[in-house]
Protein backbone atom coordinates (compact mmCIF):
# COMPACT_ATOMS: atom_id res chain seq x y z
CA UNK A 1 0.00 0.00 0.00
CA UNK A 2 1.25 3.36 -1.20
CA UNK A 3 0.55 7.20 -0.52
CA UNK A 4 -1.58 7.37 -3.44
CA UNK A 5 -3.66 4.29 -2.84
CA UNK A 6 -4.29 5.13 0.40
CA UNK A 7 -5.10 8.64 -0.91
CA UNK A 8 -7.69 7.53 -3.55
CA UNK A 9 -9.43 5.01 -1.06
CA UNK A 10 -9.92 8.39 0.85
CA UNK A 11 -11.48 10.05 -1.91
CA UNK A 12 -13.24 7.85 -3.13
CA UNK A 13 -14.67 7.49 -0.30
CA UNK A 14 -15.49 11.18 -0.20
CA UNK A 15 -16.84 10.76 -3.52
CA UNK A 16 -19.33 7.65 -2.26
CA UNK A 17 -20.48 10.00 0.94
CA UNK A 18 -21.83 12.85 -1.11
CA UNK A 19 -23.50 10.40 -2.87
CA UNK A 20 -24.92 8.39 0.33
CA UNK A 21 -25.69 11.74 2.25
CA UNK A 22 -27.66 13.70 0.08
CA UNK A 23 -29.77 10.92 -0.63
CA UNK A 24 -30.88 10.34 3.43
CA UNK A 25 -34.21 11.82 3.90
CA UNK A 26 -34.26 11.06 8.31
CA UNK A 27 -32.39 12.09 10.78
CA UNK A 28 -31.92 9.02 12.44
CA UNK A 29 -30.81 7.32 9.30
CA UNK A 30 -27.94 10.29 8.81
CA UNK A 31 -26.66 9.86 12.57
CA UNK A 32 -25.78 5.99 11.52
CA UNK A 33 -24.50 6.90 8.13
CA UNK A 34 -22.53 9.67 10.11
CA UNK A 35 -20.87 7.16 11.99
CA UNK A 36 -20.58 4.55 9.86
CA UNK A 37 -18.00 7.22 8.07
CA UNK A 38 -16.40 9.12 10.56
CA UNK A 39 -17.18 6.89 13.68
CA UNK A 40 -14.28 4.80 16.23
CA UNK A 41 -14.83 1.85 13.77
CA UNK A 42 -15.90 3.97 11.01
CA UNK A 43 -14.57 3.98 7.22
CA UNK A 44 -11.90 6.39 7.39
CA UNK A 45 -10.47 4.57 10.77
CA UNK A 46 -10.63 1.57 8.31
CA UNK A 47 -8.94 3.04 5.48
CA UNK A 48 -5.80 4.69 8.04
CA UNK A 49 -4.99 1.42 9.29
CA UNK A 50 -2.88 0.89 6.15
CA UNK A 51 -0.92 3.82 7.52
CA UNK A 52 1.62 1.78 9.00
CA UNK A 53 2.89 0.37 5.66
CA UNK A 54 3.71 3.91 4.31
CA UNK A 55 7.06 5.06 4.95
CA UNK A 56 7.68 7.43 7.95
CA UNK A 57 7.62 10.53 5.19
CA UNK A 58 4.68 9.87 4.13
CA UNK A 59 2.84 9.67 6.92
CA UNK A 60 1.81 13.25 8.42
CA UNK A 61 0.53 13.81 4.74
CA UNK A 62 -1.74 11.51 3.92
CA UNK A 63 -3.00 12.85 8.07
CA UNK A 64 -3.47 15.28 6.49
CA UNK A 65 -5.33 14.27 3.48
CA UNK A 66 -7.47 12.05 5.97
CA UNK A 67 -8.51 15.60 8.08
CA UNK A 68 -9.47 17.15 4.74
CA UNK A 69 -11.78 14.33 4.04
CA UNK A 70 -13.29 13.82 7.21
CA UNK A 71 -14.23 17.68 7.26
CA UNK A 72 -15.51 17.38 3.79
CA UNK A 73 -17.72 14.40 5.35
CA UNK A 74 -18.14 15.92 8.58
CA UNK A 75 -19.56 19.52 6.94
CA UNK A 76 -22.04 17.42 4.46
CA UNK A 77 -23.32 15.44 7.23
CA UNK A 78 -23.91 18.87 9.06
CA UNK A 79 -25.12 20.28 6.18
CA UNK A 80 -28.00 17.79 5.01
CA UNK A 81 -28.74 18.03 8.90
CA UNK A 82 -29.66 20.92 8.62
CA UNK A 83 -31.67 20.16 5.64
CA UNK A 84 -33.58 17.41 7.01
CA UNK A 85 -34.32 19.71 10.24
CA UNK A 86 -35.95 21.84 8.57
CA UNK A 87 -38.06 19.52 6.11
CA UNK A 88 -38.96 17.48 9.34
CA UNK A 89 -40.88 20.96 10.87
CA UNK A 90 -42.17 21.92 7.57
CA UNK A 91 -43.91 18.28 7.38
CA UNK A 92 -44.69 18.61 11.16
CA UNK A 93 -46.37 22.05 10.79
CA UNK A 94 -48.54 21.13 7.78
CA UNK A 95 -49.38 17.93 9.80
CA UNK A 96 -50.48 19.92 12.55
CA UNK A 97 -52.17 22.51 10.63
CA UNK A 98 -55.55 23.82 12.12
CA UNK A 99 -57.55 25.99 10.87
CA UNK A 100 -59.45 28.17 13.96
CA UNK A 101 -61.92 29.03 11.04
CA UNK A 102 -63.53 25.48 10.94
CA UNK A 103 -66.39 25.21 12.65
CA UNK A 104 -66.25 23.07 16.00
CA UNK A 105 -68.69 20.21 16.92
CA UNK A 106 -71.91 21.03 17.53
CA UNK A 107 -72.58 21.22 20.94
CA UNK A 108 -75.95 18.90 21.81
CA UNK A 109 -78.18 20.88 23.23
CA UNK A 110 -80.54 18.78 26.47
CA UNK A 111 -84.27 18.91 26.67
CA UNK A 112 -86.49 18.94 29.44
CA UNK A 113 -87.17 15.43 31.13
CA UNK A 114 -91.03 14.98 30.12
CA UNK A 115 -92.20 15.51 34.09
CA UNK A 116 -90.68 19.06 34.36
CA UNK A 117 -91.98 19.74 31.28
CA UNK A 118 -95.61 18.63 31.77
CA UNK A 119 -95.45 20.46 35.19
CA UNK A 120 -94.13 23.61 32.95
CA UNK A 121 -97.21 23.52 30.72
CA UNK A 122 -99.78 23.23 33.68
CA UNK A 123 -97.96 26.02 35.13
CA UNK A 124 -98.00 28.10 32.24
CA UNK A 125 -101.80 27.44 31.71
CA UNK A 126 -102.77 28.17 35.94
CA UNK A 127 -100.42 31.49 35.79
CA UNK A 128 -103.24 33.00 32.86
CA UNK A 129 -105.60 32.72 36.03
CA UNK A 130 -103.31 34.28 38.48
CA UNK A 131 -101.86 31.10 39.58
CA UNK A 132 -97.84 31.26 41.19
CA UNK A 133 -96.13 28.66 42.21
CA UNK A 134 -95.06 27.81 45.85
CA UNK A 135 -93.42 24.71 47.06
CA UNK A 136 -94.42 22.26 50.19
CA UNK A 137 -91.86 19.91 51.63
CA UNK A 138 -91.37 16.32 50.70
CA UNK A 139 -90.50 15.14 54.55
CA UNK A 140 -94.30 16.11 56.02
CA UNK A 141 -95.85 14.92 59.42
CA UNK A 142 -98.76 13.34 60.12
CA UNK A 143 -100.72 16.06 61.22
CA UNK A 144 -99.97 18.18 57.81
CA UNK A 145 -100.29 15.11 55.70
CA UNK A 146 -103.37 13.52 57.12
CA UNK A 147 -105.12 14.77 60.46
CA UNK A 148 -105.55 18.83 59.12
CA UNK A 149 -106.53 17.53 56.21
CA UNK A 150 -109.41 16.45 57.87
CA UNK A 151 -107.98 12.63 57.73
CA UNK A 152 -108.11 11.36 61.61
CA UNK A 153 -105.68 9.09 62.56
CA UNK A 154 -108.12 5.82 62.18
CA UNK A 155 -110.08 7.12 60.01
CA UNK A 156 -110.74 4.27 56.97
CA UNK A 157 -109.59 7.20 54.15
CA UNK A 158 -106.65 6.77 55.29
CA UNK A 159 -106.16 3.16 53.10
CA UNK A 160 -106.18 5.27 49.91
CA UNK A 161 -102.90 6.71 50.70
CA UNK A 162 -100.25 3.78 51.59
CA UNK A 163 -97.55 5.78 53.53
CA UNK A 164 -93.60 5.03 53.93
CA UNK A 165 -93.74 6.51 57.33
CA UNK A 166 -89.94 7.45 58.96
CA UNK A 167 -88.36 5.95 61.69
CA UNK A 168 -88.76 9.86 63.67
CA UNK A 169 -92.15 9.16 65.27
CA UNK A 170 -94.83 11.47 63.14
CA UNK A 171 -92.60 12.00 60.04
CA UNK A 172 -93.19 10.67 56.42
CA UNK A 173 -92.91 10.80 52.96
CA UNK A 174 -95.80 13.09 51.78
CA UNK A 175 -98.67 10.99 49.67
CA UNK A 176 -99.70 13.78 48.10
CA UNK A 177 -98.87 17.62 47.46
CA UNK A 178 -102.16 18.23 49.46
CA UNK A 179 -100.35 18.97 53.09
CA UNK A 180 -98.98 21.92 50.68
CA UNK A 181 -102.54 23.66 51.20
CA UNK A 182 -102.57 23.59 54.58
CA UNK A 183 -98.71 25.39 55.01
CA UNK A 184 -99.61 27.77 52.19
CA UNK A 185 -102.70 29.00 54.25
CA UNK A 186 -100.95 28.55 57.41
CA UNK A 187 -98.25 31.20 55.80
CA UNK A 188 -100.29 33.69 54.60
CA UNK A 189 -104.13 34.62 54.38
CA UNK A 190 -106.24 35.29 51.66
CA UNK A 191 -106.77 35.66 48.68
CA UNK A 192 -104.65 32.46 47.47
CA UNK A 193 -103.81 31.27 44.26
CA UNK A 194 -101.34 28.76 44.27
CA UNK A 195 -99.93 25.49 42.32
CA UNK A 196 -97.94 23.38 44.38
CA UNK A 197 -95.42 20.80 41.85
CA UNK A 198 -93.86 18.21 43.62
CA UNK A 199 -92.47 14.62 44.51
CA UNK A 200 -94.60 12.54 46.69
CA UNK A 201 -94.15 8.98 47.81
CA UNK A 202 -96.60 5.99 48.22
CA UNK A 203 -95.26 2.55 49.92
CA UNK A 204 -96.72 0.93 46.59
CA UNK A 205 -95.81 -2.30 44.33
CA UNK A 206 -94.00 -0.96 41.27
CA UNK A 207 -95.85 -1.40 37.54
CA UNK A 208 -96.53 0.00 34.59
CA UNK A 209 -98.99 2.88 36.33
CA UNK A 210 -97.70 3.01 39.97
CA UNK A 211 -94.81 4.27 41.10
CA UNK A 212 -93.47 4.68 44.59
CA UNK A 213 -92.49 8.02 43.63
CA UNK A 214 -93.96 10.05 41.40
CA UNK A 215 -95.31 13.73 41.05
CA UNK A 216 -98.36 15.84 41.98
CA UNK A 217 -99.59 18.93 41.09
CA UNK A 218 -101.93 20.74 43.74
CA UNK A 219 -103.69 23.45 43.03
CA UNK A 220 -105.82 26.07 45.68
CA UNK A 221 -107.70 29.37 45.70
CA UNK A 222 -109.62 30.90 49.02
CA UNK A 223 -111.09 33.96 48.30
CA UNK A 224 -114.03 35.89 49.65
CA UNK A 225 -116.67 33.54 47.38
CA UNK A 226 -115.19 30.62 44.90
CA UNK A 227 -118.11 28.42 43.37
CA UNK A 228 -117.64 25.05 41.64
CA UNK A 229 -118.39 26.79 38.59
CA UNK A 230 -115.57 28.76 38.96
CA UNK A 231 -113.29 25.40 39.43
CA UNK A 232 -115.49 23.85 36.11
CA UNK A 233 -114.10 26.48 34.23
CA UNK A 234 -110.41 26.61 35.50
CA UNK A 235 -110.12 23.16 34.66
CA UNK A 236 -112.01 23.02 31.72
CA UNK A 237 -109.17 25.47 30.26
CA UNK A 238 -106.14 23.62 32.55
CA UNK A 239 -107.85 20.35 30.14
CA UNK A 240 -107.81 22.20 26.86
CA UNK A 241 -104.60 23.45 27.44
CA UNK A 242 -102.92 19.93 27.90
CA UNK A 243 -105.02 18.02 25.14
CA UNK A 244 -106.00 20.52 22.79
CA UNK A 245 -109.14 22.86 22.29
CA UNK A 246 -111.66 19.83 20.68
CA UNK A 247 -111.28 18.30 24.53
CA UNK A 248 -114.46 17.72 26.61
CA UNK A 249 -114.60 17.36 30.61
CA UNK A 250 -116.86 15.39 32.73
CA UNK A 251 -117.26 15.83 36.64
CA UNK A 252 -118.76 13.01 38.18
CA UNK A 253 -118.94 12.85 42.21
CA UNK A 254 -115.52 11.78 44.06
CA UNK A 255 -115.16 11.25 47.94
CA UNK A 256 -112.10 12.87 49.29
CA UNK A 257 -112.11 14.19 53.33
CA UNK A 258 -110.65 17.55 52.28
CA UNK A 259 -113.14 18.49 49.84
CA UNK A 260 -116.46 18.69 49.71
CA UNK A 261 -118.24 18.15 47.70
CA UNK A 262 -115.95 16.49 45.95
CA UNK A 263 -115.62 14.95 42.46
CA UNK A 264 -113.44 13.43 40.04
CA UNK A 265 -112.60 14.65 36.41
CA UNK A 266 -112.18 12.63 33.42
CA UNK A 267 -111.23 14.50 29.73
CA UNK A 268 -112.88 12.49 26.71
CA UNK A 269 -110.37 9.96 25.18
CA UNK A 270 -110.63 8.24 21.96
CA UNK A 271 -109.45 5.17 22.14
CA UNK A 272 -110.51 4.39 25.55
CA UNK A 273 -112.98 1.96 27.31
CA UNK A 274 -115.60 4.23 27.42
CA UNK A 275 -113.96 6.94 25.91
CA UNK A 276 -112.86 8.88 28.79
CA UNK A 277 -109.87 9.26 30.89
CA UNK A 278 -109.66 10.32 34.74
CA UNK A 279 -107.01 12.90 35.27
CA UNK A 280 -107.72 14.59 38.55
CA UNK A 281 -109.91 14.98 41.70
CA UNK A 282 -111.11 18.15 42.94
CA UNK A 283 -113.40 19.89 45.02
CA UNK A 284 -114.42 22.52 47.30
CA UNK A 285 -112.22 23.35 50.48
CA UNK A 286 -113.96 21.46 53.51
CA UNK A 287 -114.43 23.99 55.93
CA UNK A 288 -112.66 22.10 59.00
CA UNK A 289 -109.40 22.12 56.67
CA UNK A 290 -110.09 26.34 55.94
CA UNK A 291 -110.57 26.37 59.72
CA UNK A 292 -107.47 24.08 60.41
CA UNK A 293 -105.11 26.57 57.55
CA UNK A 294 -106.56 29.81 60.05
CA UNK A 295 -109.23 30.68 57.54
CA UNK A 296 -112.16 31.51 58.37
CA UNK A 297 -115.18 29.24 56.57
CA UNK A 298 -117.60 32.00 56.99
CA UNK A 299 -115.81 34.62 55.30
CA UNK A 300 -114.26 32.51 52.79
CA UNK A 301 -114.67 29.56 50.30
CA UNK A 302 -112.20 27.72 48.31
CA UNK A 303 -111.55 25.32 45.54
CA UNK A 304 -108.39 23.06 45.35
CA UNK A 305 -107.70 19.89 42.52
CA UNK A 306 -105.02 17.67 42.81
CA UNK A 307 -103.67 15.62 39.65
CA UNK A 308 -100.88 12.95 38.40
CA UNK A 309 -97.89 14.22 36.30
CA UNK A 310 -96.86 10.80 35.26
CA UNK A 311 -100.23 10.02 34.12
CA UNK A 312 -100.98 13.31 32.54
CA UNK A 313 -97.30 13.08 30.62
CA UNK A 314 -98.28 9.61 29.78
CA UNK A 315 -101.26 10.66 28.02
CA UNK A 316 -99.75 13.75 26.03
CA UNK A 317 -96.81 11.83 25.33
CA UNK A 318 -98.43 8.41 24.28
CA UNK A 319 -96.09 6.65 26.98
CA UNK A 320 -97.46 3.12 27.86
CA UNK A 321 -95.07 2.52 30.70
CA UNK A 322 -94.25 5.48 33.62
CA UNK A 323 -90.78 3.25 34.57
CA UNK A 324 -89.63 4.95 32.05
CA UNK A 325 -89.60 8.78 33.97
CA UNK A 326 -87.18 6.97 36.24
CA UNK A 327 -84.83 5.08 34.08
CA UNK A 328 -82.40 7.78 32.50
CA UNK A 329 -82.72 6.01 29.55
CA UNK A 330 -81.09 8.50 26.79
CA UNK A 331 -83.18 7.03 23.85
CA UNK A 332 -86.33 7.82 25.53
CA UNK A 333 -85.36 10.97 27.31
CA UNK A 334 -84.15 12.51 23.85
CA UNK A 335 -87.69 12.27 21.96
CA UNK A 336 -89.05 15.28 23.41
CA UNK A 337 -87.54 18.09 22.29
N1 LIG B 1 -104.59 14.48 47.29
C1 LIG B 1 -105.39 13.66 46.44
C2 LIG B 1 -104.65 12.37 46.10
O1 LIG B 1 -103.50 12.29 46.28
C3 LIG B 1 -105.73 14.38 45.16
C4 LIG B 1 -106.68 15.50 45.40
C5 LIG B 1 -108.02 15.32 45.28
C6 LIG B 1 -106.22 16.75 45.75
C7 LIG B 1 -108.92 16.32 45.50
C8 LIG B 1 -107.10 17.79 45.94
C9 LIG B 1 -108.45 17.57 45.83
O2 LIG B 1 -106.72 19.02 46.27
O3 LIG B 1 -109.31 18.59 46.03
O4 LIG B 1 -105.25 11.44 45.67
Amino acid sequence: MDLAALEKQLRTLQASAETHVSAVTASAELDDLGSSLLGKRGAITEILRGIGDLPAEDRPKIGVIANEVRAAIDALVSARRETIKADELRDQIERERSDATTPGPAPSVGSLHPIPETIAAITEIMAAFGFVVAEGQEIEDDVTNFQLLNIPEDHPSRDLWDTLYLKEPGRLLRTHTSPGQIRTMQAGGPPIRVILPGRCFRYEAVDASHGFEFHQVEGLLVDRSASLSDLKGILNELARGLFGPATQTRFRPGYYPFTEPSVAVDVSWPGSKDGWMTILGAGMVHPVVLENGGIDPETHQGFAFGLGVERIAMLRHNIPDLRAFLENDIRFLSGFR
